[in-house]
């Protein structure tokens, strides 16, 4: 399933991985056609006629809701920058396991749906648990030595409990397309896009995080040189970063002013300031930060560059945030290059 109009990248057909090049990201609004899809297993075929969310407390008492019946409850909107937590492995060195991403595995959308506090208000006993899983109707076994299992994750209660943590059934105003999740999708604000499953059909309160495949084995942080390591870190939140989008990889520049533009944002608090390097990372200027609008969006940066030496250079950028989170010139290895917030570097060549 592609999207025909798209502009996006294959990196992967069966599941469907697309990616978004960069370029896209200069228009701030990202036609839902542009933006990247990561999917684990094949996207599900959906009848909404007999759909059903079913939501179960920690009394096995639960509650099933139909499309129409979600569609009663009070619309909440909040816009999201979603990120891969595999995006921009492909300029992990030493190389990792997994899908090439070049940084195109981000994007930002305004999501609208129910407040999962909501439907946890019609639960019993929440107080006495911690987390809430949810799990998505596609399934599969991805080659690795595990049982079929179905996609889910399951989040902490007080994240769950965010007004902000949704479940959505509008992208950017139209009905969520299928390959985002068609019907309801769960958004998790600040956190890497695993967390944020699609094609959701069982929400459960549970008192202990989900043993997942995916949860507990596959996205988590794999330092180098272990062993079987019984507790790796789930990766979570998003961490601070930063990337150019308006000059490619060994794009040819005019000397004279150049403007120089991308988007920042962090997991953790705000952006506080983007910095940029002409001189590779010896020097660097602030950068103009547009408006703060909302916690969770990313936000503008840019910079006129005055240059009239005809030369090649390398133009680097880095973010910090509200917590005074830098990003790293090489960000921590972990097996599978999750959460690379490395400096986004990118060689132009002036003349
Ligand atoms: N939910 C389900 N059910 N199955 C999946 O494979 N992929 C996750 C998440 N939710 C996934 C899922 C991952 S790894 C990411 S990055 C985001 O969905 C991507 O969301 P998108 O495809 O809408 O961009």
């Amino acid at each position: 399933m592609t999207a025909n109009n798209s502009r996006l990248h294959t990196l992967s057909q069966v599941p469907l991985v697309l990616e978004t090049p960069l370029d896209v990201f200069d228009a701030n609004e990202i036609a839902n056609e542009d933006f990247f899809i990561r999917s684990h297993f094949d996207v599900p075929d959906i009848n909404i006629g007999n759909w059903k969310l079913r939501s179960i407390g920690l009394d096995g008492y639960g509650v099933d809701y139909t499309y129409a019946q979600l569609m009663e409850f009070p619309k909440h909107e909040v816009t999201v920058t979603l990120e891969c937590a595999g995006n921009s492995r492909s300029s992990v060195q030493p190389s990792c396991e997994g899908m090439l991403w070049n940084h195109g595995g981000v994007g930002r959308s305004n999501w609208s749906g129910v407040s999962v506090q909501t439907l946890l208000a019609q639960m019993g006993h929440i107080s006495e648990s911690t987390h809430v899983l949810f799990l998505g109707c596609d399934s599969g076994n991805e080659g690795y030595d595990s049982p079929v299992s179905n996609y889910g994750m399951s989040i902490p209660l007080s994240k769950a409990m965010d007004v902000d943590t949704i479940l959505a059934y509008e992208m950017n105003g139209e009905v969520l397309p299928q390959a985002h999740g068609y019907p309801m999708r769960l958004i998790v604000p600040g956190w890497y896009g695993m967390a944020s499953v699609k094609w959701v059909t069982d929400i459960r309160i549970v008192d202990k995080p989900h043993d997942g495949f995916h949860q507990s084995k596959y996205y988590v942080y794999v330092p180098p040189e272990t062993q079987e390591t019984q507790f790796p870190e789930r990766v979570s939140v998003m961490k601070v970063k930063s990337l150019i989008t308006s000059i490619k990889r060994g794009q040819r520049l005019k000397a004279g002013v150049q403007t120089i533009h991308g988007k920042a944002w962090s997991g953790a608090g705000t952006i506080q300031k983007v910095e940029i390097s002409t001189d590779n990372g010896n020097n660097w200027q602030i950068t103009d930060l547009a408006q703060f609008e909302s916690q969770y969006d990313w936000q503008d940066w840019s910079y006129d560059w005055t240059t009239n030496a005809p030369g090649c250079f390398l133009i680097s950028v880095r973010a910090t945030d509200s917590l005074g989170n830098v990003q790293p010139k090489y960000f921590d290895w972990n097996f599978r290059g999750f959460a690379n917030n490395g400096i986004h570097v990118v060689p132009v060549e002036i003349v």
